[in-house]
């Protein structure tokens, strides 16, 4: 070929999504198959989004409102806070990459840890940017210390993600442990490296040692915090997701950002749902107790997890089944059971479960104890 391709765009590594239900159903002739691939919400999208996008569709012909005016004021209310410390993305991961885009250059370095969530990793490489990881501990929690010498090490740093709590291991940074860690994080090169704490699964979140976003923002001028639509809002499909920070360092990033990123359903979307308080809890209660039916088939069954706050589990496949993840994974297709595998993260032996409603994680754990010898 003669188009030069850049060696930063030969050697990145396509993002695997979930496998989808309908190509399951081809490949094995099944008729029924569930996904708990991709931490979506059991419950399906929040029921006063889809009535909204309804009245919204005869719209369409219009563009949407650059500026968000009204979803912003909205969430800005929710959030209490300004307007203007709020930036939308076409979902958290196009956030990341803004974030990256605007606050570093090729050849400098974001900070992250091994089995982060994994658009870190892929945004950073998209933009020539260096990925330097942090050891996770025994209990997959990862070691701050070591985050903390490598950002005073490495004066290329100049992000720093931490997922909290963190997709696929659901571990978390107890609050204690994150002050400290952001205090020092403020003390290095002047204050000049951001934090960004991604907390996209807060609002499953029952611990009661992890501090809330809001508690974050404003004491550091240098941590962003991520969330999103996609997860207990059940709005993955439509996009929507966004960074609350510093309202100066917010307007470089709009500087970067196409003007029409939010489509107007996605709007009109993520405005009905963050009124949709029901259907949170609903969300919440549901994802606690479905989790907990899962850790205890997990215990009935010698399957080793680990502890998780999110919509999902992490479940040491070679120790329960003595296989691979991806050898459970396979295994578990033919039985119309699409699940995660995590070796892309390094996690040969590991797989990761969404929980689902109650009906699909019994169709799954019937799955997965006929595969056990
Ligand atoms: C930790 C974490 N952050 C961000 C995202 C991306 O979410 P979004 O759908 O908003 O791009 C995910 C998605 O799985 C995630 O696990």
């Amino acid at each position: 070929m003669s188009i030069r391709i850049p060696d930063s765009i030969q050697r990145l590594v396509p993002y695997v999504p979930g496998k989808p239900i309908e190509e399951t159903k081809r490949e094995f002739g099944l008729k029924k198959v569930i996904k708990l691939a991709s931490n979506e919400n059991a419950l399906g999208p929040s029921p006063r989004a889809v009535k909204a996008l309804k009245g919204a569709v005869k719209e369409l012909y219009r563009y949407p409102d650059a500026s968000a005016f009204r979803f912003k004021a909205k969430l800005a209310k929710f959030l209490n806070v300004q307007a203007g410390e709020i930036l939308l993305g076409n979902g958290s991961d196009d956030v990341i990459d803004l974030l990256i885009r605007t606050f570093s250059v090729p050849g400098e370095a974001i900070l992250t840890t091994k089995a982060a969530f994994v658009a870190y990793k892929v945004c950073a490489q998209m933009n020539g940017v260096e990925t330097i990881e942090a050891d996770l501990d025994a209990d997959l929690k990862p070691k701050l210390d070591q985050m903390l010498e490598l950002a005073k090490k490495d004066d290329r740093i100049k992000l720093i993600f931490l997922a909290n709590p963190n997709n696929p291991t659901g571990t978390y940074v107890k609050n204690s442990e994150l002050l400290s860690f952001l205090k020092q994080v403020r003390q290095i090169r002047g204050g000049s490296v951001l934090v960004v704490l991604d907390y996209a699964y807060w609002e499953f979140v029952d611990a009661p040692d992890l501090t809330p976003p809001e508690k974050l923002y404003p004491e550091f001028e240098n941590v962003m915090i991520l969330r999103t639509f996609s997860k207990v809002y059940g709005l993955a499909g439509i996009r929507m997701g966004y960074a609350v920070g510093s309202k100066d360092l917010l307007s470089f990033v709009e500087r970067v950002r196409q003007p029409f990123t939010n489509n107007s359903l996605a709007l009109v979307a993520a405005e009905a749902a963050l009124g949709d308080r029901a259907f949170v809890r609903k969300s919440f209660k549901t994802n606690l107790k479905e989790r907990a039916k899962w850790e205890k088939f997990f215990q009935k069954n010698g399957i080793p997890f680990w502890k998780s706050q999110g919509n999902f589990l992490l479940i040491d496949a070679m120790k329960g089944f003595g296989k691979t993840g991806v050898e459970v994974f396979n295994e578990a297709l033919k039985k119309g059971v699409i699940f995660r595998p995590v070796a892309n993260y390094g996690l040969h032996h590991a797989l990761r479960i969404s929980v689902g409603t109650a009906e699909e994680n019994a169709f799954a754990m019937k799955a997965l104890k006929a595969m056990k010898v």
